[in-house]
């Protein structure tokens, strides 16, 4: 999709790889709303910008339903349409899946799937509203393609994250609405401050507590991309329309086996034929 003169809604904008693309957009000749519930961040990140004219920002938590159309409302007020959704808000929850509590899945899940969720809900009808089409990208990660140990929480939702963008694939593309699954590997950005941000109310039943107040020292790898160099390829992604954007070749190999895995786990069988006809069916359909 061009995305020139087009406006972007872009979740969890203000820091890391969503300012990367934030920044890419910017210089493509977008229209970018950065909405992010870090109040302090959106105002530095509207400032590194430098585009006044081409950027709106909007403090939002992406959990909260009502406050997500509000949001959009803004967006709408200030640049008429919403052409793309950037869905890439996102937390660190990290441990071992036995020291898992419900507050840690369900910050975990209701952040980084459920923001996705919530805003192709509230976005969606809009894009289809003005007939202009549009693009969704859904941040999702490496760890949705190639799980790591104790990610359990995070895979999970990355990995349905991914689920829902190819479900989505066809339909959005029948109606001029195109949409990527974008899988990173390590990119420098703020996530390990993620601890930070969690809510009072899901600090009550949590074994990750500690764990998250310790990541919050690591530094950034000098190894991982640069979330510019990122940005930049979600825009080439954006413009082709790409059904996945990776960014890391180094975990082709990984994934290689996972699918080989997977493939030996085929009932060496014959087919057979009618039911191979429904199953085509389904997936043509
Ligand atoms: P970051 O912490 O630098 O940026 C995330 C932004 O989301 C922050 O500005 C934060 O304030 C905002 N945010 C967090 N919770 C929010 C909420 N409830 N509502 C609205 N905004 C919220 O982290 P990073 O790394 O840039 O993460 C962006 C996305 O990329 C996430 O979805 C993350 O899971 C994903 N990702 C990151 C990788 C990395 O190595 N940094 C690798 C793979 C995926």
């Amino acid at each position: 999709a061009d995305v020139t003169g087009k406006t972007a809604f872009i979740t969890g904008g203000a820091n890391g790889i969503g300012l990367g693309i934030a920044r890419a957009l910017v210089k493509a000749g977008a229209n970018v709303v950065i909405a992010d519930i870090r109040e302090s961040s959106l105002a530095e990140a509207k400032a590194s910008l430098a585009a006044d004219a081409q950027v709106e920002t909007v403090q939002l938590d992406v959990t909260d339903r009502a406050a997500f159309a509000a949001a959009a409302d803004k967006a709408e007020a200030r640049f008429g349409k919403i052409h793309m959704l950037i869905g890439n808000a996102g937390i660190g929850v990290m441990g071992p899946i036995m020291d898992a509590r419900y507050d840690d899945w369900d910050w975990g899940m209701g952040v980084n799937l459920g923001g996705v969720i919530n805003g192709l809900v509230t976005i969606l009808p809009r894009i289809k509203a003005h007939g202009e089409g549009g693009q969704v990208v859904t941040t999702s990660s490496q760890s949705g393609l190639l799980p790591i140990s104790y990610s359990a929480i995070y895979s999970a939702a990355k990995a349905a994250i991914i689920g829902i963008t190819e479900a989505a694939r066809g339909e959005l593309g029948a109606i001029n609405i195109g949409i990527s699954a974008f899988c990173p590997g390590p990119v420098q950005s703020n996530i390990s401050a993620s601890g930070e941000l969690r809510p009072e109310d899901k600090k009550q039943d949590t074994g990750y507590l500690q764990r998250e107040q310790e990541l919050e020292k690591r530094p950034n790898s000098p190894l991982w991309m640069s979330a510019d160099e990122v940005g930049e390829r979600v825009l080439a992604g954006i413009r082709a329309n790409d059904l996945y954007i990776l960014t890391h070749p180094e975990f082709a190999p990984g994934m290689q086996r996972r699918f080989d895995s997977i493939m030996a786990s085929v009932p060496d069988e014959p087919h057979n034929d009618a039911r191979a006809k429904e199953i085509f069916f389904l997936l043509d359909n």
